[in-house]
């Protein structure tokens, strides 16, 4: 049996945190052995709102797939590439976009939220009107039967289908309708109990040294109605309970001693700690070792992009003879 194909990408943010890791990656991981599997670093989407300075763009890239390689992404296994390095990417962008009605972009949620909550940047560009179309393009290049996302690009993955459907009633069946890939993943709260997230400055990164773990355990917010730490407490809600349901296998038990008041925050911070240092470890210690071969990490990526590209200008053959031009 052939093996579904997959397209994911992240925009290249720099150092990934907990929140990447069980949201996504752990994820990609997964799949790697069960469906071909292109992941991709999506630059150019990192322009549609970063275009003002690009100066932390390439050291972004390299940040971001050393991570992707330190927890296991394996580029024997995935084709791991560069998006700007396919320039396919922005033929069918170019093509795409002159049969995206511009009703369809306007009305994108993610877009409407964005205009309106990005206070820092001015987003009134072509480029980030565009967002879907371009992500659109990064999918159906590779005829990705599925992609991976989560519930935040939902409507992006929506409006590929759709333009899918759009494309192949004017030209023929050329390319394929994309499906979610949802799967269960834990969702990450910051220390501050929001969503973890760079921006917020909450997050704890995939590899931080014991000491800086320790240290943004100890910032979490701990239960004001315990005085003693033979109170009652409170996990439902608690920052620190949430972290022990996804790293600690005995998370109930740890409920149960909290609310009958026999485990006090700080032990149990001290615990969660130390369960966080276990699975970062590994991951800091391959850190360590890619971020001196910086240059193995660019050889992936120009490989990769080498091997996306085969498929992409195959698709590429295709559209431009179904659009005869
Ligand atoms: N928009 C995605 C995000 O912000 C990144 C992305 C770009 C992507 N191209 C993609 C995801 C193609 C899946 C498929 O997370």
């Amino acid at each position: 049996m052939t093996k579904k194909r997959v397209l994911s990408g992240m925009r290249p943010t720099g150092r990934l945190h907990l929140g990447h890791y069980f949201g996504a990656l752990k994820n990609y991981v997964a799949i790697q052995d069960t469906h071909e599997c292109f992941f991709m670093v999506a630059d150019w989407h990192a322009l549609t709102s970063d275009y003002a300075d690009t100066s932390n763009i390439r050291e972004n890239v390299i940040d971001m797939v050393i991570d992707w390689l330190s927890v296991g992404i394996d580029p024997k296994k995935a084709v791991i590439f560069r998006q700007s390095e396919v320039p396919q990417h922005s033929e069918l962008f170019l093509i795409l976009s002159m049969i995206t009605p511009l009703g369809w972009l306007q009305r994108c949620p993610t877009y409407k939220e964005q205009l309106k909550e990005i206070q820092n940047k001015d987003l009134n560009n072509y480029g980030f009107l565009g967002y879907p179309v371009l992500m659109a393009s990064d999918i159906l290049l590779y005829k990705a039967n599925e992609v991976p996302v989560g519930e935040d690009q939902l409507a992006h993955l929506e409006f590929s289908r759709e333009i899918t459907r759009r494309f192949n009633n004017f030209y023929g069946d050329v390319l394929v309708e994309p499906q979610a890939l949802l799967t269960k993943t834990a969702r990450v709260p910051g220390l501050d109990k929001r969503k973890m997230s760079k921006s917020y400055g909450n997050s704890i990164l995939l590899a931080e040294t014991d000491e800086d773990i320790a240290k943004k355990v100890k910032t979490m917010y701990t239960d004001p109605l315990r005085i003693k730490a033979t109170d009652p407490g409170h996990p439902d809600g608690c920052v620190v309970f949430a972290f022990h349901e996804i790293f600690n296998k005995d998370a109930q038990t740890r409920k149960q001693e909290c609310i009958n008041g026999c485990v006090g925050c700080v032990k149990c911070k001290k615990e969660l700690t130390e369960m966080i240092c276990e699975f970062s470890r590994p991951i800091l210690k391959k850190r360590q070792e890619l971020a001196n071969d910086k240059k193995y990490v660019e050889d992936i990526l120009k490989e990769g992009s080498l091997k996306a590209e085969q498929v992409a200008s195959q698709t590429m053959k295709e559209i431009r003879e179904a659009v005869k031009l």
